[in-house]
């Protein structure tokens, strides 16, 4: 059965697995997309197609917490084009077919990025030259170009421990520092209507590569908004991390004002909270994770640039995050009990919110209103 966004606001949904978790009738006063509209702002998270498929309970929370998803894996090269010349599209024709039928805003992640690039690609690349970017773009801006609002160009371009700030990639290798507006060029020319973004993590503590990384950024938005590439949004990851914390909120408002004032708009883009204590009790985790994520949005939800906010997923049960004596499987870190997860998201492995929904449902809800 297909289930849409209407048929679950109008009660049609099934009671969710697990003690504590939300009610039918509490949905609409929770869901976070309506606590981020009163500021004007977006809420969303990653999401697999085949948890979608297969996990009623993720469906219905993505359909009442999310007015944009972003795929967490399907819209990348090496999912896309896994083999040269045998494009794979049916996980991302899936996800762009649900958020048309949802009306869900869909973020592009993510062109280009070194990880995510396959290997035929890597040393095609440097044989052929530009030739093999372009024929990506061409591929994929031509099939979901135009269904994505805005898409991360350029992903994870910063190293501040590599000469002149950029990570020494394939892309960095065989084009020069000029290969991020160049991307941005040939992705503005084949969707002209999208936002167009770099999305890096690592601007958040106050820690000496975290410093240096904030400066190399908002260095490298100034000459691209300089020499004018089509550069409309810069996405900070935000992966927090308790063992760097807890954050200090003067330097971050400050480093999200001088962002702002390059004129781009900022998307948090894949927040999550690595926890340090997997071991304690669990309320005192909760809170802890909680505290974090408050008092992070309470920094970037006063920057009026800041227009959207998306977790990367909404279970612990997806969490990529290292999971208490678990295992990776897919992409996912699995642990065998709900304690053992990493507790960084807003629902527990068992589909219950946690302190976490709290902090981001009151953060977005008593934000003062972003630009128009
Ligand atoms: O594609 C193979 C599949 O064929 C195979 O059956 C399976 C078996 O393990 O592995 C599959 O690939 C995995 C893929 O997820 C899909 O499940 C990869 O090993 C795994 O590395 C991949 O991880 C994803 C990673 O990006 C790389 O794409 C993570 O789930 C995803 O959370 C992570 O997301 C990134 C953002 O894009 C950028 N920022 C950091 C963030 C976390 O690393």
């Amino acid at each position: 059965m297909v289930l849409t966004r209407r048929d679950l606001l109008a009660g049609a949904t099934a009671s969710m697995t697990g003690g504590g978790a939300l009610r039918a009738q509490d949905a609409p006063r929770l869901s976070l997309t309506a606590a981020a509209a009163r500021s004007r702002r977006r809420f969303g998270a990653a999401v697999r197609p085949e948890h979608l498929a297969a996990e009623r309970p993720f469906r219905e929370a993505v359909l009442r917490d999310c007015g944009s998803i972003t795929p967490e894996i399907h819209l990348k090269w090496d999912a896309l084009e896994p083999t040269r010349g045998e494009r794979r599209h049916g996980p991302a024709d899936e996800l762009t077919a649900f958020a048309g039928r949802n009306a869900l805003a869909l973020r592009g992640h993510a062109l280009i990025w070194e990880r995510s690039t396959p290997a035929w690609a890597l040393s095609a690349m440097a044989r052929e030259g530009w030739p093999v970017v372009a024929g990506h773009f061409e591929q994929t801006l031509g099939r979901y170009g135009a269904a994505c609002g805005v898409w991360d160009v350029v992903n994870e371009p910063i190293d501040v421990r590599a000469p002149g700030g950029l990570h020494r990639t394939a892309f960095l290798d065989a084009f020069g520092p000029g290969y991020i507006a160049r991307a941005l060029h040939a992705a503005h020319a084949l969707a002209p209507a999208a936002r167009l973004s770099i999305n890096d993590y690592g601007f958040d503590y106050e820690n000496e590569e975290e410093q240096a990384r904030r400066k190399a950024l908002l260095g490298l938005v100034s000459s691209l908004k300089r020499e004018g590439a089509p550069l409309h949004v810069v996405g900070l990851q935000a992966h927090l991390d308790l063992s760097k914390g807890p954050l200090k909120p003067a330097p971050l408002a400050r480093f999200l004002a001088q962002l702002a004032d390059l004129g781009v708009e900022i998307e948090i883009t894949e927040l999550d909270v690595k926890e340090s204590r997997l071991t304690a009790p669990i309320e005192a985790r909760d809170a802890a994770v909680a505290a974090e994520t408050r008092r992070y949005l309470e920094v970037a939800l006063d920057q009026p640039a800041v227009v959207s906010v998306t977790t990367w997923g909404l279970t612990d049960r997806h969490s990529w995050l290292p999971a208490l004596g678990g295992r990776m499987q897919g992409g996912e870190a699995v642990a065998t009990t709900p304690e053992g997860y990493n507790r960084g998201l807003p629902y527990d492995a068992l589909w219950r919110p946690k302190p976490m929904y709290q902090a981001l449902h009151q953060s977005l809800a008593a934000s003062p209103l972003a630009r128009a």
